[in-house]
């Protein structure tokens, strides 16, 4: 699949620098063509010279080198890729991404560029864990960007634990299964639900989840970057809509939720439903705001629609249906009975008391239920490897999966 890709490596200043030599030579080996971007600190682990004569290309390092053509540098390298990858990325890399800082070539190309971003991170293990470097990864990974993750092992600092560059063939696997899925659902529309609802008290009350929707925005990006058509129905969420969509509709209640989704899902050959939908909301919602004048306030609720359900009365022939399933206990009876009941061909099980796993968090650890009772136990991932997962799980042949 790299056959003919254009795949720009940004290189940075750390002792795994020297493997970025063998991912250029086995991306070239692969078919794709690369051109290498150096930071100041990476010449002075490998030379411009090594990257030249690998990548059959001239090497830029300098923002101010004298000008070859008439061409934005920055702007031409951003422009010309279809793959951004960073490759050691330290943790100061990280950080300057992270941030948006654009000091030199790589960072302002990094900031140019609109192509699929890909950091593998090299460090020491402690550097790897620190709260700041984990956090810039998260900022990054929230705006899309793949991170590759370093494996344990003995490092060159002497320190045992993950902060190793991934492997060359590794690497090189990685960005060829994303431009072999780039494809696979092109034409296809898809609709994706996320975040919690909210249903009004009074004018400044309501009643909410900890729904963040973080699940959800990784899957509707795993689909963007699958080729899909994108529907996402998101409640009320701090994060940025994922580019890429086709259609982005924002809800509060559950009510506009199911208005839209039922609209959308009539064309949808995929409907994931991973929002946490209120399942009551109040039976009135008053015209001003409550005063505190008595000791106890009673409010009456009163049921909302089970959109999954009317997905599930409603679904065509062909129709893939997932529904996710957040429990905190008897998950599995729970979920399979979740299955029938609402006539799903797929569901997402997490046991929201997990560490890691559920609500507002980065990672998730799922199991996945198929309706013919088969079940896939997924180890703790970031949510956009278990989106990845999902759609590998769910995809029959004539889409380009398993099933
Ligand atoms: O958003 P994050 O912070 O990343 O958290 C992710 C998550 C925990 C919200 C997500 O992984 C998850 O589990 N989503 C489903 C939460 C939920 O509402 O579960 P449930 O078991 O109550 O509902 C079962 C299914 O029916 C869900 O697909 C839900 O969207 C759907 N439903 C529920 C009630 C209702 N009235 N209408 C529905 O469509």
């Amino acid at each position: 699949m790299l056959e003919g890709k254009k795949i720009l490596l940004g290189v940075t200043g750390g002792i795994a620098a020297y493997k970025a030599v063998d991912i250029v030579s086995r991306l070239r080996k692969a078919g794709a063509e690369v051109r290498v971007v150096m930071t100041r600190e990476a010449t002075e682990f490998v030379t411009e010279l090594t990257f030249r004569e690998i990548s059959g290309n001239p090497v830029t390092v300098d923002m101010w080198a004298p000008i070859q053509h008439w061409n934005v540098a920055h702007i031409a390298l951003a422009d010309w890729a279809d793959a951004v990858l960073v490759a050691p990325a330290t943790a100061n890399i990280l950080a300057k991404a992270a941030l948006g800082v654009a000091d030199d070539m790589l960072t302002t190309t990094l900031l140019a560029s609109t192509s699929p971003l890909f950091f593998a991170p090299a460090m020491n293990c402690n550097m790897y864990a620190h709260p700041a470097v984990q956090k810039n990864i998260e900022t990054l990974t929230a705006r899309g960007a793949h991170i590759i993750a370093p494996e344990a092992g003995k490092l060159a600092c002497g320190a045992e634990g993950p902060g190793r560059l991934a492997e060359p063939p590794q690497i090189v696997a990685i960005l060829d299964d994303f431009f072999a899925r780039g494809g696979q659902l092109s034409g296809v529309k898809v609709l994706v639900t996320a975040a919690g609802t909210i249903e009004p008290i009074d004018p400044v009350r309501y009643i909410g989840n900890r729904s963040s929707g973080k699940m959800g925005y990784a899957l509707a990006e795993e689909a963007v970057a699958r080729g899909a058509d994108v529907v996402l129905v998101s409640g009320p969420s701090a994060l940025s809509a994922p580019k890429g969509l086709k259609t982005f509709i924002s809800v509060e209640t559950a009510q506009e939720m199911r208005e839209a989704v039922l609209r959308e899902a009539e064309a949808s050959r995929i409907v994931i439903k991973a929002a946490a939908v209120a399942d009551y909301h109040p039976k009135t919602v008053a015209a001003h705001k409550i005063k505190k004048n008595d000791e106890e306030l009673s409010i009456t609720l009163e049921k909302n629609p089970d959109i999954l359900k009317e997905l599930g009365q409603r679904k065509k022939k062909g129709q893939i249906l997932v529904g996710f399933a957040a429990e905190t206990q008897n998950l599995l009876q729970y979920a399979q009975e979740k299955i029938e009941k609402k006539n799903l061909d797929f569901i997402v099980a997490n046991d929201v008391t997990k560490p890691g796993a559920g609500f507002n968090t980065s990672t998730n650890i799922v199991k996945l239920l198929s309706r013919d009772g088969a079940v896939k136990e997924m180890p703790l991932m970031t949510k956009r490897e278990i989106a990845k997962c999902i759609f590998d799980y769910i995809l029959p042949d004539d889409l380009g999966g398993n099933n």
